[in-house]
């Protein structure tokens, strides 16, 4: 091939590569407001100093966001019909570490950066301070100006089988691998008791409890969530390391030890099952490596979902409120 097709050829996958990732770039910010970046992740570091469980949340938060319209700082409207107000909802946390990132971003340069961007750094940070891996987040995106409680029914549940969760990611143009990779990032945080409460004590029609929850376990989740006691007693959703980014969440999903229902059955689905023992490995160093270099590639991609570019949107004043 001579050299101009070949450049041609060059140019042409580089825009195909671009555009499937909807026109987000890495150092989108760098001339408009070259310290965004860092002033996000000093404000995530100092709430995380504060409270370390914030990190966990800032990451579902960006999930949230990104499978309701889009990433597109949905989630973060407040009002009665707002989507946080969606029942799939409730229990985020961490829209004052946004707020208070937006106000700062906002004394340095004026109406630059997205709420939807600083949702997607503050994810990214919120990984790497639990022990996980880095990666460079494509920018760029614009805030949306809808937001609906009614639009929230495509965020999975924790009863959904895998067909379920399957067929709502699929929908975003997340495969199997990505679901797997993605629901991963339940290696920190926690969960209400009430989510997973019905598997200790009521989960088949004579009263019983889920015969695939491991009955070491068993016991243990019964203690912590006795019949009757507070749906809102906190559990860690990977027991023994809630607080570290690691793949003991795909070992303890093989060895009957998920607390989610949904998690679980990636375990009795053999495509899921196949991705989980891949993170759950038997080499413990070698597989922890191979999902750090997973979930940054599934993250940039679900980061990518249906975002608004260029003029579409705006950047809101207030990450809470439309201009
Ligand atoms: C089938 C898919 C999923 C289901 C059914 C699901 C469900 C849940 C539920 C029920 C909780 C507990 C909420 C509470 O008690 O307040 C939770 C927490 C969490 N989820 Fe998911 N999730 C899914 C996928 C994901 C994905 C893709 C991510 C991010 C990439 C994610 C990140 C998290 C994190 C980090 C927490 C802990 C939050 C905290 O400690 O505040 N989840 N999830
Ligand atoms: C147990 O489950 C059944 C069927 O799902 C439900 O009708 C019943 O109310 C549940 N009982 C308790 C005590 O939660
Ligand atoms: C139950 O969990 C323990 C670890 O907590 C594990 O060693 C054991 O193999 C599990 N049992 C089954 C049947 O998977």
């Amino acid at each position: 091939m001579e050299e101009g097709k070949l450049w041609c050829c060059v140019v042409m996958v580089l825009t195909l590569m671009r555009s499937a990732c909807g026109q987000l770039k890495a150092g989108f910010y760098s001339s408009s407001c070259p310290n965004a970046e860092g002033i996000v992740r000093s404000t995530v570091q100092s709430h995380f100093n504060q409270d370390p469980t914030i990190a966990p949340s800032l990451l579902r938060l960006h999930f949230h966001d990104c499978f309701v319209q889009g990433c597109d700082g949905s989630v973060l409207i407040s009002g009665s019909s707002a989507e946080k107000t969606a029942l799939s909802n409730t229990g985020l946390r961490g829209f004052e570490v946004i707020d208070d990132a937006k106000s700062q971003l906002e004394a340095s340069c004026l109406g630059v950066v997205s709420c939807a961007d600083i949702l997607a750094w503050a994810a990214r940070d919120a990984v790497v301070l639990t022990g996980g891996p880095s990666w460079s987040v494509p920018t760029g995106r614009r805030d949306g100006t809808v937001s609906l409680s009614s639009q929230a029914s495509n965020l999975p549940s924790p009863l959904d089988p895998v067909s379920v969760q399957r067929q709502k990611f699929s929908a975003k143009g997340l495969d199997d691998h990505d679901l797997v990779t993605l629901v991963g990032a339940h290696t920190i945080g926690q969960t209400d008791c009430r989510f997973f409460s019905y598997r200790l004590y009521n989960f088949t029609a004579t009263g019983n409890s889920d015969p695939t929850i491991n009955q070491s376990f068993l016991g243990q989740l019964q203690a912590m969530c006795p019949k009757n006691g507070d749906g809102l007693r906190k559990v860690a959703l990977d027991s023994g390391s809630a607080a570290k980014f690691d793949v003991s969440f795909f070992k303890n999903v093989r060895d009957g030890n998920g607390v989610l229902e949904s998690d679980q059955r990636l375990w009795e689905d053999s495509a899921t099952r196949s991705e989980v023992q891949k993170y759950a490995g038997t080499v413990r160093g070698l597989f922890g490596l191979r999902f750090d270099f997973e979930f940054p590639k599934a993250m940039i991609k679900m980061s990518s979902i249906e975002v608004k570019t260029g003029s579409q949107g705006e950047i809101r004043k207030v990450c809470s409120k439309f201009n």
